[in-house]
């Protein structure tokens, strides 16, 4: 979910609202404002978007003012609702709160305000702030914050009002991001960058233990014991075309066609004839005990879970080291042993997922070297790995993550060429020089993938208006290309899609193909070729109505399937990428042909900051 703030010398609201549509895509189920004219502070919210939050302010203007704060709700705790909507006060109104991620011990700092004689009026953990900061308002608003912060535990960035001193907002963030941005004679608050982009490049990132004071005199960062800190001043590179529509009717559109752009920006300055260079990472590599280098695990949350897949296979075959793969979330309490021989690998498109944040941590409590890959500069996850790769991918902004997963397999596979090259006997180096031949060319091979697929892509796409269920089969990396194809269509199509080894079919799904079900067979991998043939004549015979995908040339997949198509072939290792784009437009066009908000799928959010 999305925090703003702003305070300058403009009209607040436009700029709240603004940045808001921005953060949108971080949670969607309702939305307000709290905007203060240094005299009074008036709050509008409602259940919804924030189209809809517009358009109740249209109805019901709020009063002018210079300085507020805004709320996208991703809700975790109680319904989307009026009263439930953020920002959310205590009894008298004293206190004006909007709140992202969850306070873990909500209940009993509840109870006890209700034994102390407060009473709630909400389902969410959020309400405990506001009553928190009554109950121990020391008439001065910085000291009660400093003095209520320390009982509250979980992760939670925060943004504040005070009646007592309507020209003043604070914000918190702790293990949940947010930013400060400075502009000329004006101060930002937002949960992420690219809602900034239109009014600054001078970000800071607000750590643990820091909180951010924005009053019309000053804009202080201080440390929460009441320390000034002389933040430095950080630039990012982002501008404000990545964020902007352009002439693309939805944001996943206009960033699957980024894809050549963000591999080849991935690429820049990292490739030499026979070699990765990747300079960020030698603290680590420095440190690594590669001779005694027993397992890597790489751990990840969604669509950068799959990418991880894909980068287990890459280091296994060119580094012959065993590797484990784990979703996040059940990496934190349930990993294998861990010291530091063994290498930890988080991927994370925003570098702010909690549930990787948490991984991140347990891996480092263990004593792991970590290594990053995120596309986020400034991001928590960045700042607490040992080293990161960032992809270049800029601001992804759709839900359903395209061009920073298939920079994030670009990446992977840099990182294991850099392994490759440091751990003595890797079983794969006779791979490298073809591979990074292959790299070289990818960005325009994407080029041609995308021109080749779409309009097929569309056709096809519009056969599954009224399809319920969907399989996806391969072999090998084209198995885990399927795993992330699936994701897609059950993320913005909304059809149960599901992903099996085509192998495996045979042994229990076949029960569910009936005549006519879709089943898009990827056959780019040439080593498993035939196998995966022999598994599309087992489906073709039950009657499936199976769409091939498979590489220029080929001739054999043509044969046996209704309907083929071709992507061009590079390195089986970069297969995925190239065979991604069809997948990715395939839940593009599916999600629009039936009617879905793609940008926006329901019930999903682009970043979690809650576990
Ligand atoms: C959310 C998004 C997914 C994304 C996942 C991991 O669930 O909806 O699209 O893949 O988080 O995000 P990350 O930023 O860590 O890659
Ligand atoms: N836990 C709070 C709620 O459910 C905040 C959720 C959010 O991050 O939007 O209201």
């Amino acid at each position: 979910s999305g925090i703003v703030g702003f305070l300058g010398k403009r009209d607040a609201l436009p700029i709240l609202l603004d940045c808001l549509d921005r953060l949108e895509y971080r949670g969607y189920d309702s939305a307000g404002v709290a905007v203060s004219n240094r005299r009074q502070i008036q709050i509008k919210k409602t259940p919804g978007r924030v189209r809809d939050l517009r358009f109740f302010l249209e109805h019901e203007p709020i009063l002018q003012g210079i300085l507020g704060i805004g709320h996208t709700r991703w809700a975790t705790h109680g319904v989307p609702s009026v009263v439930n909507s953020h920002p959310l006060s205590g009894c008298d109104g004293r206190f004006i709160v909007v709140h992202n991620g969850i306070i873990e011990n909500y209940p009993q700092l509840r109870k006890s305000l209700i034994q102390k004689g407060h009473s709630f009026i909400t389902d969410t953990d959020t309400e405990v702030i506001p009553h928190l900061l009554e109950e121990y308002d020391t008439g001065n608003f910085e000291n009660t914050v400093q003095t209520i912060l320390p009982m509250l535990k979980g992760s939670f960035a925060l943004a504040i009002l005070c009646r007592a001193e309507p020209d003043k907002i604070i914000a918190i963030s702790q293990d949940n991001p947010l930013v400060l941005g400075v502009g000329k004679e004006e101060a930002f608050l937002a949960s992420d960058i690219p809602a900034l982009l239109p009014y600054t490049r001078e970000i800071h990132p607000i750590k643990n233990g820091e909180m951010a004071i924005l009053s019309p005199e000053r804009v202080m960062v201080k440390h929460i014991d009441g320390t000034i800190l002389e933040p430095k001043r950080t630039f990012v590179e982002w501008n404000v075309q990545d964020v902007l529509l352009q002439d693309y009717k939805h944001y996943m559109l206009k960033e699957i066609f980024e894809q050549p752009k963000a591999i080849e920006e991935t690429l820049l300055g990292r490739l030499s004839p026979n070699e990765v260079n990747l300079p960020e990472l030698e603290p680590v590599l420095n440190e690594l005990p590669v001779k005694r280098l027993r397992k890597i695990d790489i751990v990840a949350s969604g669509t950068s879970y799959h990418a991880g897949i894909i980068g287990k296979k890459v280091i296994e075959q060119l580094l012959g080291i065993p590797v484990e793969v784990a979703f996040s979330s059940e990496f934190i309490y349930n990993h294998p042993p861990l010291d530091e021989h063994n290498l930890v690998i988080v991927l994370s498109q925003s570098g702010e997922t909690a549930d990787t944040l948490s991984a991140l941590r347990e891996a480092k409590q263990c004593g792991c070297p970590v290594i990053a890959i995120t596309n986020t500069v400034g991001s928590t996850i960045s700042r607490k790995a040992d080293s990161t790769i960032y992809t270049k991918a800029g601001p992804e902004l759709a839900v359903a993550s395209t061009k920073a997963y298939t920079s994030q397999i670009v990446a992977m596979i840099l990182l294991s060429i850099r392994l490759a090259r440091l751990v003595p006997d890797s079983p794969g180096t006779d791979h490298i020089p073809s591979l990074l031949e292959a790299l070289e060319r990818l960005p325009e091979d994407v080029e041609s993938t995308l021109i080749m697929t779409q309009d097929a892509i569309d056709q096809f796409a519009q056969v599954t208006y009224d399809q319920d269920h969907l399989f996806l089969i391969g072999r090998g990396l084209d198995y885990v290309l399927a795993l992330e194809g699936a994701l897609k269509l059950q993320e913005v199509a909304y059809i149960h899609a599901d992903a099996y080894a085509a192998g495996e079919m045979k042994h229990g799904t076949m029960a569910l193909i009936t005549p006519g079900i879709p089943v898009i067979a990827l056959a780019t991998q040439q080593q498993v070729l035939n196998k995966v043939i022999s598994n599309i004549k087992e489906i073709k015979a039950r009657g499936a109505f199976v769409v091939g995908v498979t590489t220029i040339g080929d001739e054999l997949v043509g044969e046996v399937v209704d309907e083929v198509l071709y992507v061009p072939e590079t390195h089986p290792l970069l297969m995925p990428v190239l065979a991604a784009i069809p997948l990715q437009l395939l839940a593009y066009y599916s999600g629009t042909v039936r009617g879905h908000d793609v940008d926006r799928p329901r019930n999903l959010a682009k970043s979690l900051t809650v576990e």
